[in-house]
């Protein structure tokens, strides 16, 4: 079979660790190879993300880090947040919820295009979703590289701000509550 499936390929979910090998790695993203490589146990080791790795028994088929964070409330976007509100009963509603970011989400170039980067964004619902809660978390946020706006639209993340239109960068929010529901 010349064609490459997610489903034939033997890979597996890491978390990193001190000892981990890291194996090779090409997104074709400077930032995002140099974070895997040369950064992301810096970033445990001071408590900052927590990096985990799809691994195949060769190479590093992608990667993501999740921190802590709060999804807030953005005082001149109210019909947004109004939307995020109704959601969440009354006597509950604040100006921030909190939430897990994904940090750095990256997938290796020659393994783009198949489904590896929706199977993470389900991975991370799951992870706080079906497991055990150890501490509150409602929303899933991201800073999302302007090349993949259209991925994470597609997996039902939205914008937070209009104000961010036009950066590099925009916030986006996923309500882990809507993978119970529906
Ligand atoms: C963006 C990225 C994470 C997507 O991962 P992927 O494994 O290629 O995406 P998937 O194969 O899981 O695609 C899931 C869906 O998103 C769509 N999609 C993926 N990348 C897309 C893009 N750049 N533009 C439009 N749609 C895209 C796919 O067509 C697919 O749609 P479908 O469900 O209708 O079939 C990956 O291409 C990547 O790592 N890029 C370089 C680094 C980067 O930009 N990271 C994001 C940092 S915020």
């Amino acid at each position: 079979m010349t064609e490459k499936s997610l489903l034939n390929l033997d890979v597996k979910i890491l978390r990193l660790n001190e000892n981990t090998i890291i194996q090779s790695f090409d997104c074709e993203d400077k930032d995002l190879n140099d974070f895997l490589l040369n950064d992301s146990k810096n970033y445990l080791n001071s408590r900052l993300s927590v990096t985990y790795l799809l691994q195949s028994k060769e190479e590093t088929v992608a990667y993501f880090s999740l921190s802590n964070d709060s999804l807030i409330k953005d005082d001149e976007e109210t019909a947004t947040w109004n939307k995020i509100n109704r959601a969440i009963p009354n006597p509950k509603r604040r100006k921030a919820y909190p939430a897990v970011k994904i940090g750095r989400l990256a997938v290796a170039k020659k393994y783009a295009g198949m489904g590896f980067g929706k199977l993470i964004i389900m991975a991370v619902r799951e992870m706080y979703v079906n497991e055990q809660q150890r501490s509150g978390c409602r929303f899933v946020t991201v800073d999302a590289y302007r090349n993949a706006l259209p991925f994470y639209e597609k997996n039902d993340f939205r914008f937070l701000t209009t104000k961010d239109a036009n950066d590099d960068t925009r916030i986006m929010y996923f309500d882990l509550m809507l993978t119970v529901n529906d």
